[in-house]
């Protein structure tokens, strides 16, 4: 089953606009006037996201055959990513009257979508949307030559890029932000599951398990990392910590020592200790800090890799968990524009601009129209994300990961990093890519990340033979691997009713139709084509060690309190592994300052994020991702303001 393994590439998608759509006229619609066409239409394409599951639709007002006036309905369609093509393109349509707009970079199907249903609404008009091809550019216009100065100039709109924004704005100085893309987000608007944090007031229960998931990690440090002194200390500190809660369990164990032992043995003891502890000490302030732009990241929850419950994630108005990436970016981008920070989409930095001792002094950019954009500035930071969409740099760094699907974002180049090598910076780890083992490919190969938070809320995966192979919250590296040595390199994610209940992220995956259902085991088996017998059997057996809370076969330490699989229906999902997270980058110090090989830092360039090398180590764990860009943005905001004095 290749297919699984296949290469994204949503620009090809986006370019296909076949016959899956279709155009009604609506009764009440007046008969087309003597010179030209009035009245609303409507068409619907299933070429967005929400494929068949939920059309995008439009409807289309005419007036004498010139487009006024035009409606998008996208209910499939991702939250802040989707979202910004349908807030977008319907104005350029009807400004242009025309449908030969742009897509949105990172939201081509979405674009697609729009554009497809726009035709057919032209054809239930009666009309040939070959008549409504008059160019468009939804790129900005072309501007000339600019040259802007500032205090810091901060390259990339993800997560890390708009924080360090936020609060070099909030210190007093100007800043600019260059984003490469036409929207904001970067990958950070994809990041489905949540932020880690230790040591919260949100840490509030021990209620599956935990206290068996810190006996594990001090056993893997103790049975694997014996040499490595980080590890073996982290682990002492643990072990006396954790012996002191044994002895009065009153509340919840978390601290920031078991944070950054959990990171270290993820990373596979290869991270920078110092970063790492960084990481986990300023983890639980970042929440905060989040909070007080409007961001609240309150339900803690298991992820992979982490002893206990730590991930902080959002929930909306019903209590149910949503996905943390299109939450908090648009939070984000709205605090961005009330300190009126300009923002400059669809550029793209080409160098850092240096003076004769080397330090970075400006940024220089080109818009699509091929004007180059100067930026002087007293500080720089870099916020450009990793390198996850350039196929050809991963395939270079890590031949095994050819031709594997991507879950990033059309931005994620690696330009950042290549730009600061270019002015002498030193990056680490390049070669450590992580695959994230859940990752769903639908009949045209578009690639979908299936949040790691399913299994930290109880879900399994079974293999074609319908049969469990491996701890499911396990760290990435060791779910994927499993997965691979799989039949076809495949695995079925199994979740119930109930946790469909308590998730909007969970009906997202149902209503874009990427489940099979069924009332009963054996009727689900049928549905994903595996043997009855061995699936009913493999759902009995895991029930049992629920019960029990304990995983003899594949020593799983994470049993969700109130969810044990067994309330209909049921759904399964295709999982594979896909290309998610590049962990090497430029090397930084713990004041977010890019470093030469020599160990001095290059005066005035900072950065922080994905673009940065040596927090995750071999390894991330889920939710350090967004830990990483909170902590890490907010350093880099800080270190940059204060350096632009
Ligand atoms: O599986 C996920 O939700 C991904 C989270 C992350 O990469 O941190």
């Amino acid at each position: 089953m290749k297919k699984f393994i296949a290469l994204l590439s949503s620009f090809a998608m986006a370019a296909a606009l076949v016959g899956c759509s279709a155009g009604t006229k609506p009764e009440e619609n007046p008969a087309p006037a003597a010179e030209g066409v009035s009245g609303t239409f409507e068409g619907t394409s299933t070429a967005g996201i929400g494929g068949e599951a939920n059309p995008v639709k439009v409807t289309l007002t005419l007036e004498n055959s010139v487009i006024k006036d035009l409606v998008v309905e996208g209910p499939g369609e991702t939250e802040g990513i989707g979202t910004k093509a349908i807030d977008s393109l319907p104005s350029l349509i009807v400004e242009n009257n025309s449908i030969n707009v742009d897509v949105v970079s990172s939201a081509t199907m979405t674009s697609t979508a729009i554009i497809e249903a726009a035709s057919e609404a032209l054809k239930a008009a009666g009309l040939n949307p070959e008549d409504y091809m008059a160019e468009v550019s939804s790129q900005s216009a072309p501007v000339g030559d600019v040259t802007v100065d500032t205090d810091v100039v901060v390259v990339g709109a993800g997560g890390a890029g708009m924080i360090a924004a936020i609060v070099a704005a909030d210190a007093g100085r100007n800043v600019v932000i260059l984003e490469s893309q036409a929207i904001a987000g970067g990958n950070s608007v994809r990041s489905t599951g949540g932020m880690n944090a230790a040591d919260t007031p949100y840490e509030d229960s021990n209620e599956f398990g935990e206290t068996a998931g810190v006996e594990k990690t001090l056993g893997t440090a103790a049975s694997t990392y014996a040499d490595n002194e980080t590890i073996t200390a982290l682990a002492a500190t643990v072990k006396e910590q954790w012996d002191a809660y044994q002895a009065a369990p009153e509340g919840y164990y978390d601290s920031v020592e078991l944070m950054q032992l959990d990171t270290m043995i993820g990373g596979k003891g290869i991270n920078d200790p110092e970063l790492v502890k960084v990481l986990a000490e300023k983890s639980a302030d970042a929440i905060e800090w989040l909070g007080t732009v409007g961001a609240e990241l309150h339900n803690v929850a298991a992820f992979g890799g982490a002893s206990v419950k730590r991930i902080h994630r959002p929930v909306n108005a019903e209590g149910k968990v949503v996905s943390v990436g299109a939450y908090v970016v648009p939070i984000l981008e709205k605090a961005v524009n009330e300190r009126n920070i300009e923002v400059r989409y669809n550029t793209t930095a080409k160098s850092i601009l240096t003076d004769e001792s080397g330090a970075a002094v400006g940024i220089e950019a080109e818009t699509a129209d091929g004007s180059k954009v100067t930026v002087n500035a007293k500080s720089v930071v870099l916020a450009t994300g990793g390198f996850g969409y350039n196929l050809k740099k991963v395939a270079e760094l890590k031949p095994a990961l050819d031709g594997f699907c991507t879950t990033n974002a059309a931005g994620a180049m690696g330009q950042g990093i290549e730009m600061a090598e270019a002015v002498g910076a030193a990056t680490v780890d390049m070669d450590q890519i992580q695959i994230h083992p859940t990752v769903h490919l639908d009949e045209n190969n578009n690639a979908s990340l299936i949040t790691e938070g399913l299994r930290g809320d109880g879900a399994i995966l079974v293999n074609a033979e319908g049969k469990r192979f491996t701890d499911e919250v396990g760290t990435r590296d060791a779910v994927s691997a499993a997965e691979l040595e799989q039949t076809d390199g495949f695995a079925w994610l199994i979740v119930d009713q109930a946790m469909a209940d308590a998730s909007s992220v969970i009906q997202g995956y149902i209503s874009k139709g990427f489940t099979v259902k069924g009332e009963t085991y054996e009727e689900l088996a049928e549905a994903m084509g595996v043997d009855a017998a061995a699936f009913a059997q493999t759902m009995t057996d895991w029930k049992a060690a629920w019960d029990a809370k304990t995983d003899a076969e594949f020593g799983r330490t994470s049993f969700a309190s109130e969810i044990d699989l067994t309330k209909a229906p049921f759904y399964a999902l295709t999982v594979t592994p896909g290309i998610h997270h590049t962990m090497g980058g430029v090397k930084i110090n713990t004041n977010t300052e890019v470093l030469k090989e020599d160990g001095t830092a290059i005066p005035n360039l900072f950065a922080a994020g994905e673009v940065t090398g040596g927090v995750h180590g071999a390894n991330r764990l889920g939710g350090n991702a967004v830990a990483d860009f909170a902590v890490f943005g907010r350093l880099a905001g800080e270190a940059a303001a204060a350096n632009a004095k």
